[in-house]
């Protein structure tokens, strides 16, 4: 059976790109059979992570204008090739990707496809022929290649795509960094949004990004303090990350009795990824890295969700 996970977010820059990038990929090397969609059409960015430039776009798709597998790309030999370059030939890795399979449906980043789909989402009549044409997209892609995994990047808020990304996955992430606007953001979306699928059946998790936890934040005292007294300073950071630790623990829990909904995974803030030149195949590069563990762990979660 496919299970389709969407990664969704109330604003931009909460990680749904880099994880789900990153996740399909470890799927993959794990033996997984996965279908990574970039269904954040107005934003798309696998294109240009996979370096990729393919034939047919999923919004040719959409528009009748190309068959599911002109869309839907083997990209296999991407991760073998990149796993190679990086040294990373153990063995298992290879073969695990050999069986398992590695494809990726990519959005169109021309402007003018861009502006199409935005127009024809604006009109009533044609809004249930594009949901129509995302529930068989998924459907042909669980008929015709059987994947463990369908995993979708979406766009943030309640534009109409994410909404059908939503709606045809079983289990929503929903990432959030923990800053006020998010933690607000995202009561509202829950509100609004998940309860609703919540009640067809799909589940939704809070998956928090970034989080504190990784990297001590230097003395963040005012810079005479912080030239006269070593000690006194050094003291005052560690108040000061025990206080940043003590109300994100308070925060997370409230957030998860305001919504309803579990944390399924809380991921630090790793400064060193952000800086990685190919930051969707950190996993891959780094496989002793922190965030690659945190990754597996949500493996092992998803598939205890779906058993
Ligand atoms: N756990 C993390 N630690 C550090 N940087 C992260 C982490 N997750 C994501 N990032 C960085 O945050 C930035 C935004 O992430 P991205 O995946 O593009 O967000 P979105 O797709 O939600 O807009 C990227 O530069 C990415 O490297
Ligand atoms: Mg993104």
């Amino acid at each position: 059976m496919t299970n389709c996970i969407a990664f969704h977010s109330y604003k931009g820059g909460t990680g749904k790109s880099t994880i789900s990038s990153n996740l399909a990929a470890l799927m993959a090397t794990q033996g997984f059979s996965v279908v990574l969609l970039d269904l954040d059409v107005y934003a798309p960015s696998l294109q240009t992570y996979f370096n990729t430039r393919p034939r047919k776009w999923i919004n040719d798709f959409l528009f009748d204008q190309a068959d599911l597998d002109e869309v839907i790309i083997d990209s296999n030999s991407i991760l073998i090739n990149f796993l190679k370059e990086n040294g990373n030939t153990d063995n298992k890795t290879i073969s695990n990707l050999d069986k398992g399979k590695f494809y990726v449906g990519f959005s169109s980043t021309s402007k003018e496809d861009i502006y199409k789909l935005d127009g024809f989402a604006r009109q009533e009549t044609s809004k249930v022929q594009l949901l129509r044409k995302f529930i068989m997209m998924r459907e042909e892609i669980s008929e015709q290649y059987d994947p463990d995994y369908i995993i979708i990047d979406t766009s943030p808020g309640i534009r109409y795509w994410s909404i059908n990304a939503l709606a045809v996955a079983n289990a929503i992430l929903l990432s959030l960094k923990m800053d006020g606007i998010d933690i607000e953001g995202t009561r509202i979306l829950s509100k609004e949004i998940y309860s609703s699928f919540a009640k067809l059946g799909t589940q939704a998790y809070l998956l928090l990004n970034r989080i504190a936890g990784y990297c001590h934040p230097p003395t963040l005292l005012p810079q005479n303090e912080n030239k006269s007294n070593e000690t006194h300073s050094s003291t005052s950071t560690n108040t000061l990350y025990s206080n940043i630790l003590n109300e994100q623990s308070s925060t997370i829990t409230k957030l998860k009795e305001d919504m309803s909904m579990d944390v399924i995974s809380s991921i630090p803030c790793y400064c060193d990824i952000q800086f990685d030149s190919r930051e969707f195949l950190t996993s891959l590069k780094y496989p002793q890295h922190p965030f690659t563990q945190q990754l597996l762990d949500l493996i092992t979660e998803l598939e205890k969700l779906f058993k």
